[in-house]
């Protein structure tokens, strides 16, 4: 699709989501600290399930994450061997379905906090939408 073909919509989400792809790792990594961080103080609940885990490696693997989310169709990842693998480790830490949707609140205000070119409001819209497929695909495969 040509640039001028896009609605703004798609503008804002390609803007938000080509920053990500330009992060450095340090970048990345300090965000994803800030999201544990943030998730830890405001769920309190949350944070037993992450017991005796070190936070450096969390991050490591968040902005893995990320990184797959920014690169859709390009990532090369096989996505639903991938859902199920981490739904497999939630299970095994008593992690719930039901869990998920602070869990996602959080990190959508982070994410929406990190970035500099959007109002917050409009990216937090944007990073909904697009941890949505992710986050409904490793529910999913909860047993
Ligand atoms: C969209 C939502 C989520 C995504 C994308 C996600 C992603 C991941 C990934 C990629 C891992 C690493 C798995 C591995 O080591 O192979 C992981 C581990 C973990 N996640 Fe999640 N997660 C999500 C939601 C949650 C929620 C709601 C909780 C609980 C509050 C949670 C708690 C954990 C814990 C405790 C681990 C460490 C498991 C271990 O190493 O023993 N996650 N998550």
């Amino acid at each position: 699709m040509q640039s001028s073909d896009m609605t703004r919509p798609d503008l804002l989400r390609d803007d938000l989501i080509r920053q990500v792809r330009r992060m450095r790792k340090d970048e990345g990594l300090a965000v994803a600290r800030t999201f544990y961080a943030e998730l830890f103080s405001r769920c309190p609940d949350l944070a037993k399930y992450f017991a005796g885990l070190d936070v450096e490696s969390l991050a490591a693997k968040l902005w893995n994450v990320l990184r797959l989310v920014a690169a859709g169709d390009q990532s090369g990842v096989d996505l639903r061997a991938a859902a199920t693998r981490v739904a497999r480790r939630h299970e095994i830490r008593g992690v719930a379905p039901s869990h998920y949707a602070l869990f996602t609140s959080v990190l959508v205000d982070v994410l929406a906090h990190c970035q500099r070119t959007l109002p917050p409001e409009v990216a937090r819209g944007i990073w909904s939408k697009e941890l949505e497929p992710i986050t409904a695909m490793i529910m999913a495969r909860h047993v």
